[in-house]
């Protein structure tokens, strides 16, 4: 099936895409003791989750869904990797069941829920403690783990103190996690984060067998990535750790495009608007930080220009302005190029909005479905019953 005969709007995963990005992480850390982890948060479709797993050495997790969804998908010998602020009593026995790595987001965490893994978990598993280097690179606080008062890790200096205090109450942590950053592609951020450990809690490093570096970086065609190299070797010659990194966004964002469908063009205010059938509800990310994302046939210098309008009533589920070569017809499809990340894990379904449909080209360019959503995927969300109506029970 060609681009233009699928349904639209359509999300697509390009298959050759995605295991070049595998590929580029891989050969990053080519040679040293590290493996490479999958954020599966980034984009949880089953395709991308298997087709990524051919590559990786495991998954990373932040819920007891994602567990479920990556121990089930996980084979062999990959292994499955767990932190989250928001680990409740009761999904604590059936993580320490599903997964191998689990880094307790506070020390507090660790006391609550650690006796009880160790009693649920038969086969020795590693506990380790999320850290919180307080070293910001981020300017957005929306997305910076590190902001003032953040929830995400043990602070760094909390630590530091904590370590040489009360050894009992960290004597079973064997790792440490470390996620501080989104969508950097200077490798020398994480240097220097690995700098601060080394200065403040050396005595940690040299207690733990690994350490996990997180995601929040990209790697690019250009991307230097000499620093992580030296800090990976230094981490594994130093101190004697297994180094793991957990991708999420470097690895899905560039595979996936949406295509959608010009339905209508008007004029407001002298600007010409083009509603299409996606909208923010499919890259919620475009609304919550007011970005455009890229359009495949917008051209820089173009000379018809158009506001680009999702399909919903939100006033502002707008994606930009974009210029054309040419006047924009009602019926036409338009790609948003690279929103594979963060997009349909939140899509939702707003207004009543279908989600859009899934396919995955393979390396021969066919595009095959993987995924139609219908009116029943929406109604039973809803909470709609097929045998019995809400005024029937009331
Ligand atoms: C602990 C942890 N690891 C990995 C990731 C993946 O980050 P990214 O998708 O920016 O690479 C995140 C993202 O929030 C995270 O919180």
């Amino acid at each position: 099936m060609a681009t233009n005969d699928c349904h639209s709007p359509a999300f697509i995963v390009d298959i050759l895409d995605l295991n070049d990005a595998v590929s580029r992480f891989l050969i990053a850390v080519e040679g040293l003791n590290s493996k490479v982890l999958y954020a599966v948060k980034a984009c949880s479709l089953a395709s991308v989750v298997e087709q990524v797993g051919l590559g990786v050495n495991g998954f990373a997790t932040s819920s007891l869904f994602e567990a479920r969804l990556a121990r089930g998908l996980a084979h062999g010998d990959q292994t499955v990797h767990f932190t989250s602020p928001g680990l409740s009593d009761m999904a604590t026995s059936e993580i320490a069941t599903l997964c191998d790595y689990v880094a307790f987001n506070s020390v507090e965490q660790l006391r609550r829920a650690g006796p009880n893994f160790s009693l649920e978990r038969k086969e020795p598993f590693a506990v380790g403690l999320r850290v919180n280097p307080q070293m910001s690179f981020v300017e957005d606080p929306k997305f910076d783990p590190c902001r003032p008062s953040s929830k995400l890790g043990v602070p760094i200096e909390f630590l530091a103190e904590q370590w040489k205090k009360d050894e009992a109450a960290v004597s079973n942590v064997s790792g440490l996690l470390i996620h501080s950053n989104s969508e950097s592609e200077d490798w020398s951020q994480l240097e220097a984060v690995v700098g601060k450990c080394e200065g403040l809690i050396p005595d940690a490093l040299h207690a733990c067998e690994w350490i996990n570096l997180g995601g929040g970086y990209i790697i690019e065609g250009t991307t230097d990535i000499t620093p992580l190299r030296s800090v990976i070797q230094r981490l594994n010659e130093r101190y004697g750790l297994t180094v793991f990194i957990e991708p999420g966004f470097g690895i899905v964002n560039n595979s996936c495009d949406i295509v959608t469908s010009v339905v209508d063009i008007l004029r407001s205010d002298g600007q010409a608007v083009a509603v299409v059938d996606t909208s923010v509800n499919h890259v919620p990310e475009v609304f919550e930080y007011q970005y455009s994302p890229a359009v495949a046939e917008a051209s820089e210098h173009g000379e018809w220009t158009y506001v680009l309008a999702g399909c919903t009533c939100l006033p502002g589920d707008v994606f930009g302005e974009y210029r054309f070569d040419r006047e924009l017809r009602v019926g036409e499809r338009l790609t948003f190029k690279f929103v594979g990340a963060y997009s349909f894990v939140k899509a939702h379904m707003f207004n009543g909005i279908n989600l859009p449909t899934v396919y995955v080209r393979l390396p021969s360019g066919e595009l095959v479905m993987e995924r139609e959503f219908t009116y029943e995927d929406y109604a039973s969300r809803m909470g709609v019953k097929k045998d019995e109506s809400l005024r029937e029970r009331v």
